[in-house]
């Protein structure tokens, strides 16, 4: 019992969370460097990504430890900053080399790169043009993502336009939880999905048409998936609705208002009979441009939800009296693969691409030198073998990709929380690998068997 033989294999990191060198090399500031450098910065301990894992610095040294992992793919993101340092202006030409060396450096040790073209760290000076609100942004952002593809294509195949608008939308500027730490009303983050749904689209088309080889395209939401209470029609049916429900109350932190637009060409029902004049009114060719065609159906992923009244929220609140969480409250529900991939692949008809999943846990290195982290080797295979499932009942999919490749920058809530498959002490940026780490090269190794050992 294996997954298919082109699986993809892999593990994920994000600019912000790993690279440091904030302001190295001609890089300009993102809305993560200010507003964590802010007296107010809500982030605990007021913990910033100045320094991260010194990836920038550490960037060989890391990919060797890819490849010792046994990776396929690396998912990282581009911080836009970095290659144009407004966002809109001149291009910055060390910042371009740098994921240019590392596109380089992983194709030379056998891991395929996929590039998540947005992972939160909008370029302050766009924020301070009005960000997501200002519309000349969709032209800023393909014109960014030309310049990514005519320097990157010849070597990236896979990419990924935009990781979790839920999150940069709703925990950004409407729950205040994340840079640029706003609470705005519907009719501002209502614009601000206008415009991302517009730069998705444009961002697609960009890469179809400049690509210098055929690409593999996707987007990366999360959202909440619904797993029945029981296996019969009805209770299937029931959580199946309650995926994909438009919700007045958690409407940004949905799949379907992300993902209906982009993958069907229009808004969930109720939107615009809750909100009237605030819903977008596209043209043809705006819905034409939206809903260009994605090769994969990518999903975050870390656990089900079970109450819909509080479908934004992942902690254990969500979940039931006592039940397992990791080590930062998350309730731990295995089957949530399955059902994800069975949801999204029936309404959106897309081979799936779990794009993230993981667990943090309370890691340190151990008196023997090592990391023992049997929790996430133990929460990691349980959700893989819901995720084969899906494999068994025919439903395509791409690969998995581990979240995260070495312990990084938990936004919100700073270092407290670790992911990695590789520890990363931060003083002395010593990595090692942990127990996980050795464990997933297994499960590379054997294609998934080793899942099913007791
Ligand atoms: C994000 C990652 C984050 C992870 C764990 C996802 O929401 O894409 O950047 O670190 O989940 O919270």
């Amino acid at each position: 019992m294996a997954f298919s033989k082109d699986f993809i294999w892999g593990v994920a990191g994000a600019s912000y969370q790993v690279e440091g060198a904030w302001n190295e090399d001609g890089k300009g500031p993102s809305i993560w460097d200010t507003y964590t450098h802010s007296r107010q910065s809500p982030v605990k301990q007021h913990d910033t990504g100045d320094i991260a894992c010194d990836h920038y610095h550490h960037m060989k040294e890391d990919v060797a430890l890819l490849k010792e992992l046994g990776v396929k793919a690396y998912r990282f993101s581009i911080s836009w900053s970095r290659v144009i340092p407004d966002g809109f202006g001149e291009v910055n030409p060390k910042g371009l080399a740098f994921y240019s060396d590392l596109v380089d450096e992983l194709l030379a040790n056998g891991v395929e790169p996929m590039i998540t073209l947005y992972h939160w760290d909008l370029p302050q000076a766009i924020h301070d043009r009005g960000g997501w609100l200002n519309p000349d942004i969709v032209t800023w952002f393909e014109r960014y993502t030309k310049i990514i593809v005519d320097a990157l294509s010849d070597r990236v195949k896979y990419w990924i336009t935009i990781n979790e608008p839920q999150i940069f939308i709703g925990l950004g500027c409407y729950t205040g939880v994340h840079a640029p730490f706003l609470k705005l009303c519907d009719r501002d983050v209502i614009l601000m999905s206008k415009h991302v749904f517009l730069a998705h689209g444009h961002a697609v088309r960009t890469i179809r048409e400049y690509a210098k080889q055929s690409s593999k395209i996707g987007f990366a939401p999360t959202g909440p998936t619904f797993i029945p209470d029981n296996e019969s029609a009805e209770a299937i049916e029931e959580a199946r609705k309650k995926s994909f429900a438009f919700n007045p109350d958690g409407y940004l932190f949905s799949n379907s208002w992300w993902a209906d637009p982009i993958c069907l060409g229009k808004f969930p029902d109720g939107a615009k009979e809750f909100f009237g004049d605030l819903i977008p009114d596209f043209t043809e060719e705006e819905w034409s441009i939206i809903r260009s065609p994605l090769d994969f159906y990518g999903c975050n992923i870390y656990n089900a939800s079970r109450d819909e009244t509080d479908i934004a929220a992942t902690d254990a609140k969500n979940g039931l009296v006592g039940e397992p969480i990791t080590a930062i409250n998350w309730p731990i529900t295995p089957d949530a693969l399955y059902w994800s991939a069975r949801f999204f692949y029936e309404r959106y008809q897309l081979p799936v691409l779990i794009t993230e999943n993981g667990c943090a846990n309370t890691d340190y290195v151990f008196l023997d030198g090592k990391v023992h982290d049997p929790q996430r080797i133990d929460y990691t295979t349980r959700y893989l073998r819901g995720y084969y499932r899906a494999s068994k009942e025919n439903i395509p999919l791409v690969g998995y990709i581990y979240w995260s490749f070495m312990d990084n920058f938990e936004w919100g809530i700073g270092y407290s929380a670790r992911f990695g498959l590789v520890h990363v002490n931060y003083q002395t940026q010593v990595r090692t690998i942990k127990d996980s780490g050795y464990w997933y090269r297994d499960v590379i190794a054997s294609n998934g068997e080793i899942i099913w050992k007791e």
